[in-house]
Order: C-alpha cells, then sequence, then structure tokens
C-alpha cells in the first residue's frame, strides 16, 4: 500500500468531531477504497481544553489555524472553522499556495472567494473541494461535475435549508403561526438563536450560488442573488395555498438560458404532488435538469454531524485516489462571467387580495387584472365573517414586472383594504 494521505483538520465542532470519528471508525474501509491509509496528523481548535468526546491524543495540536495549514505532515487542509474570512480564508489561502489540497465545509467562504481559491488551487496543481458546503451529505456537487458532465444543465433548483423546510411544514400540519414554530426550531436544536441567517434565505442562497456557479460553469455571483426568507410567510397562504393544491417551499432556483442566468431564494408554491412538494421536516432535495438526462432529483440529510462529515470525506477520498477535479467542474480561469438575465422566467402566481365585501369588488380587481394582460386560471372567494373578504386568484403564466404594475392599480382602489400577496407559483 502506498504512503498514507494525511490530513490537517482544522475546526473540531459538530463537522470536525464528525471527520474525526469516521476516519478512526472507518480506517481500513477508506484505506482499501482509496489504496492508501487516510490518517490525521495535526488538528487545530480555538480552545484545547474542550472535551470533543473523542480521542484527539495522537494527533499534533496546533492553536493556529496558519501553522496548521504550513505543516509538512499535512497533505489536506480540512478547513472545518467557518466564517467568510478571517482565519478560515487565511489558512485555506496559505495551504493552496504552499501545495497541499483543501477541502471545506465552508459556503460562506466559497460563495465570496470560491473563485480565488479555485484559481490558487489550480496554481499549485492540487484540489479544492466543497461537497459538505452544498446540501450537507447530499454528493450534488460530484453529480454535476462527474456524473453529469455529458449535460447542458438548464435548471438547477431546490430545498436547501432544512431550518426553514422544518418551519414551514410544522406551520401547514399544526395550523401555529411562524414565531411559535419558530421557538420551538430554536428548543429543537433545528434553527440558532440568531435564526436570521437561514430564515432570512442567506444560507440557501450562498449554497445556490456555488451550485448555479458549478451547473452552469459560470463565476460565483452570490450577489447577482434575489434572497427573499420566510419570516413574512403568513400562515393564510399556507393554509389557502394548500387549499389549491400547492406547498410553500422556501426554493433556490437558478435558471440559464441565452438571456442569462436567472438565481433566486424566495418562497414560492409547488404543487403538492410534486417531489419537492412533498418534502417533509428538515430534509433537503436538490433537483437537477439537464438537455441529456431530464431530471435528476436527489434528497438527504442537508446538515448535521454524520451527514456533513459523511460528504467531507467523499472529498478526501477522491484525493486521497489521485482524483483532480476542478472545483466547478471547469479550470477557474475559463469560468464565463455571470450574466444575470434581465427578468425571471414567465409564471403562473397566486394571489391573495383582502377586499370590501361589496357588490362589484371582485369584479373591479378582475376587470384591472384583464386590462393589465394577466389572465385568471383559477378565482375564489374565502368563508369568512365580517366585513373584509379575502380572494384567491391563480394567474396564467405572466412576467412579474408587468403583474407588479397592475397590482399597483389594484392596491389603490377603494376596494382593496391590505397590499395584495402575490406569490410565484415554480413549475417543478
Ligand atoms: N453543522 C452543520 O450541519 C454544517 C453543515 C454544512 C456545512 N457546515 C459548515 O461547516 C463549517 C463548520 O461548522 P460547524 O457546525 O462544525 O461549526 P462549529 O460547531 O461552530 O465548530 C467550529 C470549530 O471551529 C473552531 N474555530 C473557530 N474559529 C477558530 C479559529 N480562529 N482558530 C481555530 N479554530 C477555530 C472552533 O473551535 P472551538 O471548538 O475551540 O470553539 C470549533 O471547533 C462551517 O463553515 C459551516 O457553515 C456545517
Amino acid at each position: 500500500m502506498s504512503n498514507p494521505l494525511r490530513l490537517g483538520v482544522a475546526g473540531l465542532g459538530t463537522v470536525g468531531t464528525g471527520v474525526v470519528k469516521i476516519v478512526q471508525r472507518h480506517g481500513d474501509l477508506l484505506a482499501s477504497r482509496c489504496g492508501r491509509p487516510v490518517e490525521i496528523t495535526a488538528v487545530s481548535a480555538r480552545s484545547r481544553s474542550k472535551d470533543r468526546g473523542v480521542d484527539l491524543s495522537t494527533y499534533a495540536w496546533e492553536d493556529d489555524p496558519m501553522a496548521l495549514a504550513a505543516r509538512d505532515d499535512v497533505d489536506v487542509f480540512v478547513e472545518l472553522m467557518g466564517g467568510e474570512n478571517g482565519p478560515a480564508l487565511d489558512a485555506a489561502t496559505k495551504a493552496l499556495q504552499d501545495g497541499r489540497h483543501v477541502v471545506s465545509a465552508n459556503k460562506a467562504m466559497l460563495a465570496r472567494h470560491g473563485q480565488k481559491l479555485a484559481l490558487a488551487a489550480e496554481k499549485s496543481g492540487v484540489s479544492l473541494r466543497f461537497e459538505a458546503a452544498v446540501a450537507g451529505g447530499i454528493p450534488v456537487v460530484k453529480a454535476l461535475t462527474e456524473g453529469l458532465a455529458g449535460n447542458q444543465i438548464t435548471r438547477v433548483m431546490g430545498v436547501m435549508n432544512g431550518t426553514c423546510n422544518y418551519i414551514l411544514t410544522e406551520m401547514e400540519r399544526t395550523g401555529r403561526a411562524y414565531g411559535d414554530v419558530l421557538t420551538e426550531a430554536q428548543q429543537l436544536g433545528y434553527a440558532e438563536a440568531d435564526p436570521t441567517f437561514d430564515v432570512g434565505g442567506f444560507d440557501a442562497a450562498q449554497k445556490l450560488a456555488l451550485l448555479a456557479a458549478t451547473a452552469f460553469g459560470s463565476q460565483v455571483d452570490y450577489d447577482g442573488l434575489d434572497i427573499e426568507g420566510i419570516d413574512r410567510v403568513n400562515l393564510a397562504d399556507i393554509e389557502h395555498a394548500s387549499e389549491l393544491g400547492y406547498r410553500i417551499k422556501l426554493l433556490g432556483v437558478a435558471n440559464n438560458s441565452s438571456d442569462g442566468v436567472d438565481a433566486r431564494m424566495k418562497p414560492c408554491l409547488v404543487p403538492e404532488n410534486s417531489a419537492i412538494g412533498k418534502l417533509e421536516g428538515v430534509t433537503n432535495m436538490i433537483v437537477i435538469e439537464g438537455d441529456s438526462i431530464g431530471q435528476v432529483v436527489l434528497s438527504g440529510p442537508g446538515a448535521g454531524e454524520g451527514p456533513t462529515a459523511s460528504a467531507v470525506l467523499g472529498d478526501i477520498t477522491d484525493i486521497a485516489r489521485g482524483l483532480n477535479i476542478p472545483a466547478f467542474g471547469v479550470p477557474a480561469d475559463r469560468l464565463k462571467p455571470a450574466k444575470r438575465a434581465a427578468a425571471s422566467p414567465k409564471a403562473a402566481y397566486y394571489l391573495r387580495f383582502l377586499l370590501t365585501d361589496a357588490p362589484g369588488a371582485l369584479a373591479r380587481v378582475a376587470t384591472v387584472l384583464g386590462e393589465g394582460g394577466i389572465s385568471i386560471d383559477r378565482m375564489r372567494q374565502v368563508q369568512h365573517a365580517g366585513p373584509q373578504a379575502p380572494v384567491l386568484i391563480v394567474t396564467h403564466d405572466t412576467v412579474r414586472s408587468t403583474l407588479d404594475k397592475v397590482l399597483q392599480v389594484i392596491a389603490d382602489l377603494d376596494v382593496c383594504l391590505a397590499p395584495p400577496v402575490a406569490i410565484r407559483i415554480e413549475d417543478v
């Protein structure tokens, strides 16, 4: 058997200890799959005295991740600290420049600096890999860069944040409001004390930016994403959507056309009987569409110790086998500049209006929609008591900018009692 592949693991939190456990538990399995042993030689974290529930006694310790990244007995710098900049970026850059491979789960760093890091890797002839940064345990980067490499990818989409999917499915299942369910998710450990990064859609958007770059061979364009979280999703809309045969999901969609890439992370309606519509709880799902394959659906755990460490080990195994695949599927200096589409493709929309319960109110709304070129597929008035009548409309496919102009006219009508709600219905 040839020389061992020597790992330096920076970060011994949830994911880092998960990686240590797999390397310790599956030493023989990894060695037989890779044709060489995979060993940890050194580790780094902030606190040396913390009990992490794993035996670290045989590994060298570095307080400073930069020192770990520079060690001669490290072949792969495994970055599991997190953070967009700072020690993670500095140490990963150092490791690559010095000719060490880097495996990272850090979506924040990669969404901002992925291309620069990939260029550094290629200059040194080593690998930069980030499977664990996108949808945790689901091997989607591998699917795009290897298994589906013969396809022109036209669309990639999915549910990429388990916290948000848990909250939305619990709201629907229990009829409880967003705030209640969020508090429960925090108590269960599904949501952070400060949930903004998850519920605001930013965590999922970083993953989508990496996915879109990998799918379309374009530069990572996090700033080009249209991002909206789930914090304004109303229980009434979840219930009404359900009555109409839809579910509300925080859906990331990146669509590639001759017009450019349209990428957004927003609450959407999807048919309840679609694979994404049926997705419950914290599970993630990614749907990839290619010209030869049609549609591929991957689902599984998007976070957590075991699943995320599993993805890290997948990347390490490739490196141990001598595979050097460009981080984004094509060499970093050949990634196309990100071209943003001027508009999203046409779609149907779910509309909710709160109207005066008076004869002719609904007719006036329908007339404005018709005059604005928005045709109605379905319409229903919700049972109500009192003078305010909720009305639901599903449109035929339309352009969002046209719809927005028409909704502004409706909002100004005296029969319209609250700003209209419009949610895209994604064709999944
Ligand atoms: N958790 C998941 O399910 C998951 C899923 C996908 C991707 N990720 C990504 O994986 C990475 C790690 O996440 P995690 O959940 O494992 O984080 P975590 O539990 O907070 O662990 C972070 C680790 O990094 C260490 N660390 C932080 N700053 C450091 C520094 N300046 N020098 C040395 N060590 C430092 C910490 O040391 P101490 O322990 O001593 O404080 C800790 O061991 C992040 O990029 C995250 O986005 C996580």
